[in-house]
């Protein structure tokens, strides 16, 4: 198994980007795994069905393909919301573990960023990190990207949805947004992106370096 970087936290937190750069500047790719979920939401949505319809929501899940996420439906909020409510199901979340378990398994590595990577998916990442920051500090920062983007919600709308999503996503039974017990916390409440990216990238080029000694050894 190459080295795989698990990172983990909420909407909002910072994970995203920093799992970009990480890649770029480690060299590997990188798999935003929200996105299978908000394709499985968006696709569920344009059948017409209910995204707690756990049938529908399977059927979509059996169709999804790397082609699907680069679809620029994925970035709404109403893909967003529909994600959550279609990332209950168990039976969607065993239907994308083979997808996400595959890009895991690529050579020299990978890096994954999400809920359950360093729990569910990538259980022995050789790096894992959960980045938050306090969902207020989330909020400003998703309802900056929406005004930019000419989105006219308002902030205390756009907190409601973060502290909605937050209270799914570790509320669930199936893989609930956890800490993994050797994961470490990466608060960027107030951080820069980044000094929040200088902050990931120590902490993983500490593990790979920990990572390459053990295979020597
Ligand atoms: O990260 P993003 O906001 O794009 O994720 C959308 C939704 O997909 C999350 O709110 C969560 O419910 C679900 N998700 C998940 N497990 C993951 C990634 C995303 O349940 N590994």
């Amino acid at each position: 198994m190459g080295f795989v970087v698990a990172i983990d936290g909420p909407a909002a937190s910072g994970k995203g980007t920093i799992a970009v750069r990480l890649g770029r500047a480690l060299g590997l790719p990188v798999l935003d795994t929200g996105l299978l979920y908000r394709a499985v939401g968006v696709l569920v949505l344009r059948a017409g069905r209910d995204p707690d319809d756990e049938v529908a929501a399977l059927a979509a899940a059996n169709t999804i393909d790397s082609a699907i996420l680069e679809d620029l439906d994925l970035r709404t909020d109403a893909a967003a919301e529909a994600a959550s409510r279609i990332a209950v199901h168990v039976s969607v979340r065993k239907a994308l573990l083979a997808y996400q378990r595959a890009f895991a398994a690529r050579e020299p590595g990978a890096i994954l960023d999400g809920r359950d990577i360093g729990s569910v998916v990538a259980p022995r990442a050789a790096a894992k990190l959960f980045v938050t920051a306090s969902a207020e500090a989330r909020a400003r920062r998703r309802w900056a990207e929406l005004a930019a983007r000419g989105d006219k919600v308002s902030y205390e709308e756009t907190l409601v949805d973060i502290r909605r999503r937050d209270d799914r996503d570790q509320g669930r039974a199936a893989a609930p947004m956890s800490v993994a017990a050797d994961a470490v916390l990466l608060d960027t409440t107030d951080l820069s992106i980044d000094r929040a990216f200088d902050a990931a990238r120590r902490i993983v080029e500490a593990a790979r370096a920990r990572w390459e000694q053990s295979r020597t050894a």
